[in-house]
C-alpha cells in the first residue's frame, strides 16, 4: 500500500481554470523569449501534474482536438470530479489518473510536448518534488517544455509567520480542514488586533478582514494548511530542474519577461552588474518582491534567431479576452504605470473585436494605407498581451456551448467559468451567466461583457 501524500486530502479544492497552461501560451513565451517551440503541426500531447480537479485539462481538451490530455491528482475526489464533467460533456481525448507523483512515474503513457503544473510545487515534501521531477524526467519529449508555478520568497518572507501560526493552531482545532482553518483564522486575527507585531507586518494577516470573503473557504484550507507548504527561492527551483536537464525559458506570467515593464530604472542598472543568469533572476526577484513565479523551462531548448522569432510572432493567432469598450491602453506594474494609448494598440484591439487574428493580419488588415510599421505593432501587441488584454489562442473553433452549460448547471451560486472556443475559459458571477443562457437583460455595465461572450457563443 502507498503512503497518504503529506497534503490537505479531506476536502476538496475548488475547481479553477488557469489561461497559462495552454500549449499556445507556452509556445508564446517560448518565442517570446527566443526559443523553439514544440511542434504541433499534426497531434501533441500535454499533461497536468496535480490537476485539482481538472478543469483547465477540460477546457484544453474540449478546445484542442488534435491532442491528447492526461491529467494527475492523487485526491480521488477531484479525479471523479472531472472524470464525470469530460465523460458528460463527451470529451473522448483527456484521461484522468487518481495517483500520486510516485505511481505516475510508472504509468504508461507518451512523451509529452507539454507538463505543467500550477500551484503544485511549493505545496508537497521533497519526496513528492523528486517523484514530480522523475514524472518529468521520463515523460518529457524532446524540445518539450515544462511550466511550474509556485509561491515565492521574498516576496512571502512578511506573510510565512501567518501562514506558520495558522497551521499551528489549525493542528490543535477540531473538524475538517476548513473548519480548522476557519478557527485558526479566527484566533489568528485576534493576535493580530492584538497587535503582534509578527502578524502586522504581514499583509495577509493585516488584510484579513477583506480577504477571507474573497475565496472560497477550501481554497485557504489547501493554500494554507499543507504540512510542506514552503515559498521558494528561484536559484533554488532552478536546480532542481537543472537536476533533470532543464533549463529555464521565460515566464508565463508575460510582463515578467520585460525589465523595462517591472523594474524601475535604478533596479535595472543594478541588474546590468549581475553576469550571472540564475543569480540575476534572484536580485530580480528581491526588486519585484516577487510572491508567486510561473516558470517556463525546456530540455536543451533550441534558439531562434531574430528574424526567425519575429515570423513566428507575426504568425501566431490572439483573440481579445477583454471587450473592447473596456479596454485602458494602460496597466499598473511593479515599476508604476504604462500606458500605450496611441492608434496602433487602438487598431490591434478593434481588429481583434471581430476575431481572433495574427498579428500579420493586424499589420496588412483592411485599411492597408494606414499600416503601422512591424515594430510599432509588436511592441503595442506585446504590451497588451502583458495587460491581459490579448491572449495566444488556438487556430480552431471548438463547439463548446454543451460543455458551458454542463458548467453552469454545475456552478454554484458565486462564479463559473465560460470555455472560449479558441482555447480559453474566463470566470464570471453565476447569476451573469445565467441571465445570459436565459436571454434575460443584462445590467449596463456588463453589457459589453455579455456582448463580448454572445460573439463566441
Ligand atoms: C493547490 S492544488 C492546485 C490544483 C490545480 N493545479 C489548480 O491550480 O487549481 C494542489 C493539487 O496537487 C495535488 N497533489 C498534492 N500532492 C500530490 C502528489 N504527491 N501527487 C499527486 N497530486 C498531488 C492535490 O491533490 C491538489 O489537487
Amino acid at each position: 500500500m502507498t503512503e497518504p501524500i503529506r497534503y490537505v486530502s479531506d476536502v476538496p479544492y475548488v475547481p479553477g481554470f488557469t489561461c497559462e497552461l495552454s500549449p499556445e501560451w507556452l509556445d508564446f513565451v517560448a518565442v517570446l523569449c527566443g526559443f523553439e517551440p514544440p511542434g504541433r503541426a499534426s497531434d501533441f500531447s500535454w499533461c497536468e501534474l496535480g490537476c485539482g480537479q481538472g478543469l483547465t485539462s477540460i477546457v484544453f481538451a474540449a478546445t484542442h482536438p488534435e491532442g491528447m490530455f492526461h491529467a494527475v491528482d492523487a485526491m480521488p475526489a477531484h479525479i471523479a470530479w472531472g472524470r464525470r464533467v469530460a465523460a458528460d460533456a463527451g470529451i473522448g481525448n483527456l484521461a484522468f489518473h487518481a495517483v500520486d507523483f510516485a505511481a505516475a512515474v510508472e504509468l504508461d503513457l507518451p512523451q509529452f510536448a507539454y507538463i505543467v503544473a500550477h500551484g503544485v510545487y511549493s505545496w508537497i515534501d521533497e519526496e513528492a518534488k523528486a517523484a514530480f521531477r522523475r514524472f518529468i524526467d521520463r515523460h518529457l519529449a524532446p524540445g518539450g517544455l515544462v511550466y511550474v508555478s509556485y509561491n515565492t520568497m521574498p516576496g512571502w518572507a512578511a506573510d510565512a509567520p501567518f501562514q506558520h501560526l495558522v497551521r499551528a493552531i489549525a493542528a490543535r482545532a477540531t473538524g475538517d480542514s476548513m473548519d480548522r482553518f476557519d478557527a485558526a483564522a479566527a484566533a489568528v486575527q485576534g493576535l493580530t488586533r492584538a497587535g503582534a507585531p509578527a502578524l502586522t507586518a504581514s499583509s495577509v494577516a493585516a488584510g484579513w478582514d477583506a480577504e477571507k470573503d474573497r475565496r472560497p473557504r477550501a481554497y485557504f484550507a489547501h493554500e494554507y494548511l499543507a504540512p510542506a507548504w514552503r515559498p521558494l527561492y528561484v536559484d533554488d527551483v532552478r536546480r532542481d530542474m537543472a537536476q533533470i536537464g532543464l533549463e529555464p525559458v521565460g515566464s508565463a506570467t508575460l510582463r515578467d519577461n520585460f525589465d523595462g515593464f517591472v523594474l524601475r530604472r535604478a533596479a535595472r542598472e543594478a541588474l546590468e552588474a549581475i553576469a550571472d543568469a540564475d543569480l540575476r533572476d534572484l536580485v530580480r526577484d528581491y526588486f519585484l518582491l516577487q510572491r508567486f513565479r510561473r516558470d517556463v523551462y525546456g530540455r536543451a531548448p533550441a534558439g531562434l534567431d531574430d528574424d526567425e522569432r519575429r515570423k513566428r510572432l507575426f504568425a501566431m493567432p490572439f483573440a481579445l479576452v477583454t471587450p473592447a469598450a473596456l479596454v485602458e491602453y494602460a496597466m499598473a506594474t511593479e515599476a508604476g504605470r504604462v500606458t500605450y494609448d496611441n492608434p496602433v494598440a487602438r487598431r490591434i484591439v478593434s481588429m481583434l473585436a471581430h476575431e481572433p487574428r495574427t498579428l500579420a493580419d493586424c499589420l496588412t488588415g483592411p485599411d492597408r494605407t494606414q499600416a503601422p510599421a512591424a515594430q510599432d505593432l509588436l511592441a503595442n501587441a506585446l504590451a497588451l498581451c502583458c495587460a491581459g488584454t490579448i491572449a495566444p489562442v488556438s487556430r480552431g473553433r471548438a463547439d463548446v456551448a454543451g460543455l458551458n452549460a454542463l458548467l453552469l448547471e454545475d456552478a454554484g451560486p458565486g462564479t463559473a467559468y465560460r470555455v472560449l472556443p479558441f482555447g480559453t475559459a474566463q470566470k464570471f458571477d453565476t447569476r451573469f451567466l445565467v441571465a445570459l443562457r436565459d436571454g434575460k437583460e443584462v445590467a449596463p455595465e456588463v453589457r459589453p461583457w455579455a456582448d463580448h461572450l454572445l460573439r463566441w457563443a
